[in-house]
């Protein structure tokens, strides 16, 4: 964890479009507020698809494609809160997103579950159609990392087509501020139990299964996580 707080938003666009410029907008409001803001473009990073291996879910050890996803996987490791943002391609996620989500998630995350109790958030970007199967797609994903969801109103969906038509969606701009603000709130607020308790860390998947009665040998609810993906 970092001196200062941190956000670390993802972004699944192919450009530098909506969904950078409502990022862009969110980290204003982090900013304003002392919360160092790092956004990730897919779009930039070395990032492949899943291999045809097809072993993730019988692997003991993180995945073998060469790429900079693992060192995304530290960035969101290493904050106190992580952003979701991707427009929606084909009624759902856009492609960058979901392989971010495959390649992170099966080959490096569900080993130790390290976003377990970051504060996490979601934004779609949306023409009109399905942002909400959109939304619930990123929301899933935050909660199969055991992330803490804030509710902050209506979902954070903007809706625009053309780049720079997110500017004028007022609407889902006040749900995004309230979204990055409520976030915020939480980070603060757990930050400040963690001092009094004297805990720097939140639990790890070991201390979490010690305080559960589970096995802390082989992880048992990861045993599950790994046979379901
Ligand atoms: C390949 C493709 C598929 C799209 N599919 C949808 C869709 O199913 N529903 C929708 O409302 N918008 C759809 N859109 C529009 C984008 O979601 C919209 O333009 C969004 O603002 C793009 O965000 P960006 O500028 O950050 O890339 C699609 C755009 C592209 C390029």
């Amino acid at each position: 964890m970092t001196a200062r707080p941190k956000i670390v938003a993802i972004n699944g666009s192919e450009r530098d479009g909506n969904t950078a410029h409502v990022l862009r907008y969110a980290a204003k409001i982090a900013e304003a507020r002392g919360v160092d803001f790092d956004t990730v473009d897919l779009r930039t990073i070395r990032m492949g698809p899943c291999g045809p291996c097809g072993d993730c879910n019988r692997r003991t050890v993180p995945c073998v494609v060469d790429d900079d996803v693992p060192a995304v996987v530290e960035r969101m490791s290493a904050a106190d809160g992580v952003i979701y943002a991707t427009p929606v391609h084909g009624f759902a996620a856009g492609a960058l997103m979901q392989t971010f989500i495959e390649r992170s998630g099966v080959g490096y995350l569900r080993f130790t579950r390290p976003l377990t109790n970051k504060v996490g958030g979601a934004i779609v970007l949306a023409r009109r159609y399905s942002a909400s199967v959109a939304y619930q797609h990123l929301l899933m994903n935050l909660l199969l990392n055991r992330m803490i969801l804030v509710g902050s109103g209506f979902p954070a969906e903007v809706h625009a087509l053309h780049v720079g038509e997110a500017a004028e969606d007022e609407e889902g701009l006040i749900h995004v501020r309230r979204m990055v603000d409520r976030m915020i709130d939480m980070i603060e607020f757990l930050r400040e139990y963690r001092a009094l308790g004297g805990r720097e860390d939140a639990l790890t998947p070991r201390e979490r299964n010690e305080r559960l009665g589970l096995p802390v040998e082989n992880f048992a609810d990861e045993v599950v996580d790994n046979v379901h993906g």
